[in-house]
């Protein structure tokens, strides 16, 4: 297994381009079971997340072809997806593929949608909390879907075809949103999801599919109206950034200190971060498509957060803040509300001497003024990268085991944070 050496000390200077964003890519790399026509995806993160669903999908029957590249690309370009599911193969998605990706559950609203059934295995992903899948159902129940649940697997039927009908979401849920949405476009009449998630990847969706075809209004806003109509055709799209790569190393700037530039982003995408790393002291500029972030000589300031549903602070940031919080002056507090048991870096970033208790929901950080390295196990995809965070402040060498959860999430962290001037390296095995 791969490990991941960090000597910390040096500060970080120098230019990242920030990546399409995974969260975007998985839900429309999904999309394209929708229609028999050919998606073509830019700006696709390479990532093992994006491979796990290229095989989930080739099994259903999506012909998948990956552009090559062409003369003058980045080496961090992202990659050209197209998907042609031309037909559909097989409307089963088996436990020994879905246990490994929670999102890849998703695919039951186009296979319902546009075949009329799915049988999917209950899903597995990052153990953040019990992540049931009760509204995802609740959403497809209400577009007239009859739902079974037998021997681990979702079995889901709309012979006669979905219809439109009026989902409000107890809770906002990304994933809901995105099932209620890939259902509703192609059922019969017209369907009313309130209580819409209204995270960027969502809008980021809604507009794909717009190019597709279908009738969306009120994208953006946590009342979403669709039309349904009878078929979708292809499109062409260009992922999103990745707001969560681009914070990450914002965090990881302040922390190690130096002047880094964040090219191909939307800032507004990451306001509440963008302001919390502010009051933390860090100078934070913004252009159209850039993030310009420094910290010279003077310490961080401890500042409470609170993770909520966008436009609040995202809870995919929280571990990441925490990592910066560890060395701030005083004593800042950590308020999970989205997940529970998303606080697995808690003990971890303990090993390298931060001093961090719990209760309940909230996470109690008292700055160190000496982070030291240690060795140090990745346990989920962001509570990993607050590893890498804190690694890069801390005294000596760290080792981060178990770094394939770094690699479901960050397309090449260790190039990108070298390129910058940190000492970081891979170490296969
Ligand atoms: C997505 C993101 C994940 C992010 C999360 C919240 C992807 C691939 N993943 O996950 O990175 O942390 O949004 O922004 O995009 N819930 C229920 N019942 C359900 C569904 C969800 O109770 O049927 C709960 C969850 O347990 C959680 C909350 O709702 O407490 C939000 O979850 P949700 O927004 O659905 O997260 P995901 O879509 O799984």
């Amino acid at each position: 297994m791969d490990r991941i050496r960090i000597v910390g000390g040096a500060k970080l200077h120098g230019t990242i381009p920030v990546s399409g964003a995974k969260n975007a890519a998985l839900p429309l790399m999904i999309a394209s079971l929708l229609t028999p026509e050919t998606l073509t995806l830019e700006n696709v993160p390479r990532l093992s997340d994006v491979r796990m669903l290229k095989r989930i999908l080739g099994n259903h029957g999506v012909d998948i072809t990956v552009a090559g590249k062409r003369l003058g690309d980045r080496e961090d370009d992202g990659e050209t997806v197209k998907l042609t599911a031309g037909s559909i193969v097989d409307t089963v998605a088996p436990y020994e593929l879905v246990s490994q990706m929670r999102a890849s559950f998703w695919v039951v609203a186009p296979l319902l949608a546009r075949m009329g059934e799915a049988k999917v295995s209950l899903p597995g992903g990052c153990a953040i909390g019990t992540r049931p899948v009760d509204l995802l159902l609740m959403a497809l129940e209400k577009l007239g879907a009859e739902i079974e649940i037998e021997g681990g697997y979702v079995l889901a039927r709309a012979p006669k075809g979905l219809k439109g009908g009026e989902i409000d979401f107890a809770k906002v849920t990304v994933g809901g949103t995105h099932t209620a949405l890939m259902a509703a476009v192609l059922a019969h009449g017209t369907s009313i999801i309130r209580n819409a998630a209204r995270e960027p990847e969502v809008g980021d969706l809604a507009r794909c599919l717009v190019k597709m075809g279908a009738k969306i209004s009120g994208i953006d806003t946590s009342v979403l109206e669709v039309t349904g109509v009878g078929s979708l055709k292809g499109a062409h799209h260009r992922v999103l950034p990745d707001r969560i790569e681009a914070g990450t190393y914002a965090f990881a700037t302040a922390m190690a200190g130096g002047d880094v530039t964040l090219t191909d982003v939307q800032p507004h995408l990451l306001q509440s971060a963008l302001d919390r790393l502010s009051d933390a002291g860090a100078t934070v500029t913004t252009t159209e498509n850039s993030i310009r972030v420094s910290r010279n000589g003077n310490g961080l300031a401890a500042v409470n957060i609170e993770t909520e549903a966008f436009p609040g602070f995202p809870t995919d940031l929280q571990a990441q803040f925490m990592a910066l919080m560890t060395k701030a002056q005083g004593t800042s507090r950590i308020t999970e509300t989205i997940f529970e048991n998303r606080f697995m870096h808690v003990s971890e970033l303990a090993r390298f001497g931060a001093k961090i208790r719990l209760d309940g929901d909230t996470a109690i950080v008292e700055g160190m003024p000496v982070l030291k390295g240690a060795p140090v196990m990745a346990t989920d995809l962001r509570a990993s990268v607050s590893l890498v965070i804190a690694a890069l402040a801390a005294e000596g060498e760290t080792m981060i085991n178990r770094v394939y959860h770094l690699d479901r999430g960050f397309e090449q962290l260790e190039s990108k944070l070298q390129r910058c001037g940190a000492e970081v390296e891979r170490i296969r095995g």
